[in-house]
């Protein structure tokens, strides 16, 4: 079986879906891989290195389109809705596609690579079970977004992270306040407590209180009515109105007293609810920083525009979405972990076996021969009912590690 990657065309993207460490390993289930001249570059992989460890060179995009039986990326034309159009002239009936695809909202792009009679597999719907945690790329993208998000936002604030005493005088530590507290948001958590922060948390799941905890943060305890804020898998389900409203008034002394806020709150597949509003912005001290990282889906801050910076009452809030292209050589390196250990858990003797047994085919294929036969996106592409949320089956082996 022949795999290939090609340079990643999404404006800024810097990553790359396979990296020269997992070729071998490739190699010995049997797959080759082929790689577009240059695609691994810009992550900080040279032609050379992938060549040194197996992988053929091709210099032309379309060759390694021709070539190959699977094609894998990080941003599938779901993900990459214009630029991507353009690979789909290169993509044949029969192929595979495996990387981020954004299903559970790109129906236009799902139904256009059913059509082209691809076969997709989309690494945003790996269940999060014990045995597909090494496929995670959600998980492992979002730890380097919760990395970097502290970074961002130490750069912007006119402060320093630790309590300091000099003899200039003592220097009080930032306070920073996480909202969501899932993979991105521990990570926040356990870089702002290595800078030196003093860090709050909250979370609507109450499970993650001693993870929070354990990372030196405090749980923020607001008094809500949580139960059920949890679905099978581990995620989060949406709120009503009433409780978002709700969490805003708890929330906004926290805000108020964060030099630092930074967001993560996200549902699946749905726009992120609003839980910093502008009042609470102009609640907050001149100087401060918000990092919303939830501003793919609108945002978890009323103020917040998509990558751009924004400063309004004297706060500066930022909602980057795509900062793990800011950090591509391990973006990449876990990304290609991940994306390597899919398709080894998918190939038999050299050969990709769909096992629509398995609980990890069955959750992240899309579209196979032609067809969408995901039953989550086939409702949402318009060609099934909806099955009401009492009959949706639960994931078997859910987890929340
Ligand atoms: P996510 O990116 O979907 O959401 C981020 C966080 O925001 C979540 O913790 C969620 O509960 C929280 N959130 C949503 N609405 C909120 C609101 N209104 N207010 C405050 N917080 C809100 O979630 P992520 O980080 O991808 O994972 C969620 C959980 O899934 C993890 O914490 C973990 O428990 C579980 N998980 C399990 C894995 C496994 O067992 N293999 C792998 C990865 C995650």
């Amino acid at each position: 079986m022949i795999v290939g990657v090609v340079k990643e065309s999404y404006p800024g993207e810097r990553r790359v879906a396979l990296v020269p460490a997992v070729v071998p390993a490739l190699g010995d289930g049997g797959v080759e891989v082929v790689l577009e001249a240059g695609a691994g570059e810009e992550a900080g992989f040279p032609d050379a290195e992938y060549a040194a460890k197996g992988a053929s060179i091709l210099s032309a995009r379309a060759e390694v389109f021709q070539k190959a039986d699977v094609i894998c990326q990080v941003r599938t034309l779901g993900a990459n809705p214009d630029a991507g159009k353009a690979d789909l002239q290169l993509l044949r009936r029969g192929q595979t596609l495996i990387g981020f695809a954004d299903p559970l909202i790109a129906a236009g792009p799902v139904k256009e690579m059913a059509d082209a009679g691809l076969t997709l597999l989309a690494m945003e719907l790996m269940p999060r079970i014990t045995r597909a945690q090494s496929m995670d790329a959600l998980s492992s993208q979002a730890t380097i977004q919760g990395y970097k998000a502290v970074l961002v936002a130490a750069d912007i604030l006119p402060r320093m992270f630790p309590m300091m005493m000099t003899a200039a005088g003592t220097l009080a530590p930032t306070r920073m306040f996480i909202i969501g507290a899932g993979v991105a948001g521990l990570q926040a958590i356990a870089t702002a407590r290595r800078l030196g922060a003093v860090v709050d948390a909250f979370d609507i799941r109450p499970v993650v209180k001693e993870q929070v905890e354990s990372l030196g943060a405090k749980f923020l305890v607001v008094d809500l009515q949580m139960q059920g804020a949890q679905d099978a898998s581990g995620y989060a389900k949406a709120m009503d109105e009433a409780t978002n409203l709700k969490q805003q008034e708890l929330m906004t002394l926290a805000v108020a007293d964060s030099d630092v806020v930074i967001t993560t709150a996200a549902v699946p597949g749905r726009k992120s609810p609003v839980l910093v509003t502008g009042e609470m912005v102009a609640g907050m001290a001149p100087g401060s920083v918000i990092v919303d990282l939830a501003a793919e889906r609108g945002g978890n801050c009323q103020l917040t525009r998509a990558d751009e910076t924004v400063v309004e009452h004297g706060v500066t809030i930022v909602g980057p979405t795509n900062l793990p292209a800011t950090v591509p050589y391990h973006a990449s390196q876990m990304y290609a972990k991940n994306i390597s250990t899919f398709l080894l858990h998918l190939t038999s003797e050299g050969k990709l076996k769909l096992d629509m047994e398995d609980e990890i085919t069955q959750q992240t294929l899309i579209t196979k021969s032609g067809e969408v036969v995901h039953r989550r996106v086939r409702e949402l592409v318009g060609l099934d009912e909806p099955v009401a949320a009492a009959e949706t089956p639960e994931t078997s082996e859910a987890s929340a590690s």
